[in-house]
């Protein structure tokens, strides 16, 4: 299938597909708060799921098979919203038959995989058409200001990040494909670390990254999947942490967990710098010294939801014809970075990143 479509003009109703009904519909809310766009179908394997949800949605078309609704001739747009280890396939269907593509994170399930889905969106690029990761928080009202201050100087030259996300008892889809690394490519780190990376890196300025050193554990998730006596498989871990250096001799501390006895939970991403701090959750604050004595600043950031905001911005770049903020460079450079824990982990050296 050769490329066939050019950016929409003003005028025409953008007409976009959702394959994968989980956090699709996370897309189909963004997608209505933009005006003249149209849901045209969604896909999901289980066709129940998919026909209830087009009824509730009010969408006219649903499909149990990708390919059905890659056959719409004037389909603009697909958000790619499947288990990890579907991405990269789909997104490359997706992208021959000429579409814009927007995928949910983490790229894929693999470094491979990632690396021949950024080699098709650089050639679908030749051709004017847009990919774009679904990476959420950066796409939220407080991130974008925070990234305002720093790209204005305001915290200097940052030079550590540290970021995570912790959960207790927080291990989702238990024995489905979550679980099961052929499907997912991983646990907690893939799933909740891909955000706090990408979150955090981001800010930090997409600095190179140069080598990872890594624990990666794996002591209660397989327990609790036996005790709760659930079906499929579970073998991915439930918890790492990392230590990656960047070339401009700058370093993120990563943190993830589904279970761990731990007494602290939740999403965290802070920044420091030569002039100052920025720390988004667990409440936004700009870190600063006023006269040698700290002065914090708390800054009221717009309300932006990341997923509204994330397709806004992606439905703004098809309609504008230019290239995201989140592409596939960067999907294919955390994914890399997360490999590189994954394999520190596993032989307990570090591991450098070329
Ligand atoms: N950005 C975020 O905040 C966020 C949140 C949750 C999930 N995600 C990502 O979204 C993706 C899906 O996760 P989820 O939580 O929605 O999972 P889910 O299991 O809840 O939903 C996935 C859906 O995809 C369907 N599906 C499976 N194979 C399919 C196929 N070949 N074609 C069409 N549909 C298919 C399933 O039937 C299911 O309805 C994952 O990559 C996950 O990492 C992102």
């Amino acid at each position: 299938m050769s490329a066939k479509r050019s950016a929409p003009t003003r005028v025409q109703p953008l007409k976009v597909g959702i394959i994968g009904t989980g956090i699709g519909r996370a897309h189909f809310n963004g997608y209505r708060k933009c005006p003249h766009v149209e849901v045209a179908a969604i896909v999901d394997i289980d066709a129940d799921r998919g026909r209830q949800l087009a009824q509730e949605w009010g969408v006219r078309r649903a499909y149990s098979n990708h390919e059905d609704l890659l056959n719409i001739k004037d389909l603009d747009a697909v958000s790619v919203c499947t288990p990890n280890a579907l991405h990269a396939s789909i997104a490359m269907d997706a992208l021959a038959a000429g579409l814009h593509v927007i995928c949910e994170k983490p790229m894929a399930a693999s470094v491979e995989q990632a690396t021949e889905l950024a080699a098709a969106a650089e050639q679908a690029a030749t051709r004017g058409q847009l990919f774009m990761m679904a990476l959420n928080n950066r796409y939220r009202g407080d991130t974008q200001l925070l990234k305002q201050y720093i790209d204005a100087g305001d915290l200097g030259d940052l030079y550590l990040g540290k970021c995570g996300w912790w959960r207790r008892q927080g291990i989702p889809g238990l024995g489905g494909w979550f679980t099961t690394k052929a499907m997912s490519g991983g646990g907690p780190l893939i799933d909740l670390g891909v955000h706090a990376l990408d979150l955090c890196w981001w800010l930090m300025g997409a600095p190179d990254p140069v080598a990872v050193s890594a624990s990666v554990f794996d002591h209660l998730g397989a327990g609790e999947w036996a005790r709760r006596g659930s079906p499929g498989s579970f073998d991915i871990e439930d918890a790492a942490v990392a230590h990656i250096r960047f070339a401009n001799d700058a370093a993120i501390i990563l943190e993830v967990s589904w279970i761990l006895h731990t007494a602290r939970e939740g999403f965290f991403c802070e920044v420091m710098g030569t002039a100052g701090g920025g720390a988004i959750e667990p409440n936004f604050r700009i870190v600063r010294n006023l006269h040698g004595a700290p002065a914090d600043v708390l800054p009221a950031a717009p309300k932006v939801p990341g997923h509204e905001g994330e397709i806004i911005h992606f439905v703004d770049c098809v309609r504008q014809g230019r290239q995201p903020l989140s592409g596939a460079r960067d999907g294919l450079a955390v994914q890399k970075m997360l490999d590189a824990i994954y394999r520190s982990g596993s032989t307990g050296k570090p591991v450098t990143i070329t």
